[in-house]
This record gives C-alpha cells, sequence and structure tokens, in this order.
C-alpha cells in the first residue's frame, strides 16, 4: 500500500469518496488541483489528498499558497498512517514547487479531521462562520 498520483482510471473512484466527504460534490472537476492516492496495493484507491494552490487563504502569510481541498481515506483502512502518508505527498509536492506553508481547513465539528490536522503539524488560524442570503425574497 503506498501513496501515488491519481491515474485517468481512478478518477470515478476518487469522485466517490469525495461524495462520502460532501455529498453535493457531484462529479467534481479535479482541474487546477494535484491529486495523490492511496493504493491498496492493487491498484485499488482507498484514499486520496487534493492540493491546489490558491492565490490566498485565510490565516496564511503567503500569497500564493498551497492549500488542502480535500482528504479522506476509506473507513477500513483509518488509524494506520494513511491519512499521514496522503497529507504528507502535498506537503512534499508543495515544498518542492518554493512554498514555504501549506492552509487547509475542517468544518467545526469535524472533531476527528480537527484532531488528525492537528497531531500532523497544522495549527489553528482564523474560525469564520458563514452565512447566506436568500435574494428572491423581500425584507430581511
Ligand atoms: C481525517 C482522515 C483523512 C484521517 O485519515 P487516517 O488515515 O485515519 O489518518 P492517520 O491514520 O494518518 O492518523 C493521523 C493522526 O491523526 C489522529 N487521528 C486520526 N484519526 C483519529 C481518531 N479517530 N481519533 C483520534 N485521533 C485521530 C491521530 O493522532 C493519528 O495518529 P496516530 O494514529 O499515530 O495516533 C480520516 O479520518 C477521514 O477520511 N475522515 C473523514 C473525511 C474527513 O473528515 N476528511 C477531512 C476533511 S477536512
Amino acid at each position: 500500500m503506498s501513496v501515488r498520483r491519481m491515474r485517468d482510471g481512478d478518477v470515478e473512484t476518487v469522485r466517490d469518496l469525495l461524495r462520502r466527504l460532501w455529498s453535493d460534490s457531484g462529479d467534481y472537476d479535479f482541474a487546477g488541483e494535484t491529486v495523490f492516492v492511496w493504493d491498496r496495493g492493487d491498484g485499488v484507491v482507498g484514499g486520496f489528498v487534493s492540493v491546489s494552490i490558491r492565490p490566498w487563504a485565510e490565516g496564511c502569510a503567503s500569497e500564493p499558497v498551497a492549500y488542502i481541498e480535500g482528504w479522506f481515506v476509506d473507513e477500513d483502512l483509518r488509524r494506520r498512517g494513511a491519512g499521514a502518508e496522503l497529507l504528507e505527498a502535498a506537503e512534499n509536492w508543495a515544498r518542492e514547487r518554493g512554498f514555504t506553508e501549506i492552509g487547509s481547513d475542517a468544518e467545526f465539528d469535524n472533531d476527528i479531521s480537527v484532531i488528525a490536522h492537528l497531531q500532523l503539524g497544522y495549527r489553528r488560524t482564523t474560525r469564520l462562520q458563514f452565512f447566506k442570503k436568500d435574494l428572491t425574497r423581500e425584507g430581511p
């Protein structure tokens, strides 16, 4: 089992994993992102991380900055270091391109992701609350 770059034939599997993280991600287009996968050893993907270059990111000082867009490991593979190796691959990818920081995020109540980030060397930066307003309705 090891980390490798995503191949064309992996895309549907990675999309399936992504839909388990974000149910509305549909046929997600990974254009502009570099994706590393966790190969179970038989070519079958059991996890992935995707990294992009963002013009800026909350809490990061450098611009542009590398950013973790998605990170998922299949339930049966968790707590065996796959997640850590995937993140390391993304970090190395960024480091090799001269980036000195990498940003990431997790939903406020995703305790496991928060713990894993902290354990793997990430530190908390800004906390944000998102809002939206329906502009098709009158009034506040
Ligand atoms: C977050 C996730 C990718 C971690 O993958 P993983 O393969 O289990 O991670 P690792 O085994 O490399 O764990 C790295 C460290 O994180 C911490 N950690 C991971 N899962 C943990 C858990 N359930 N409870 C406590 N600590 C945990 C541990 O410190 C662990 O190191 P250790 O096992 O040596 O103690 C995985 O839990 C996952 O896919 N979760 C659902 C999707 C998700 O929330 N993704 C992140 C979106 S921001």
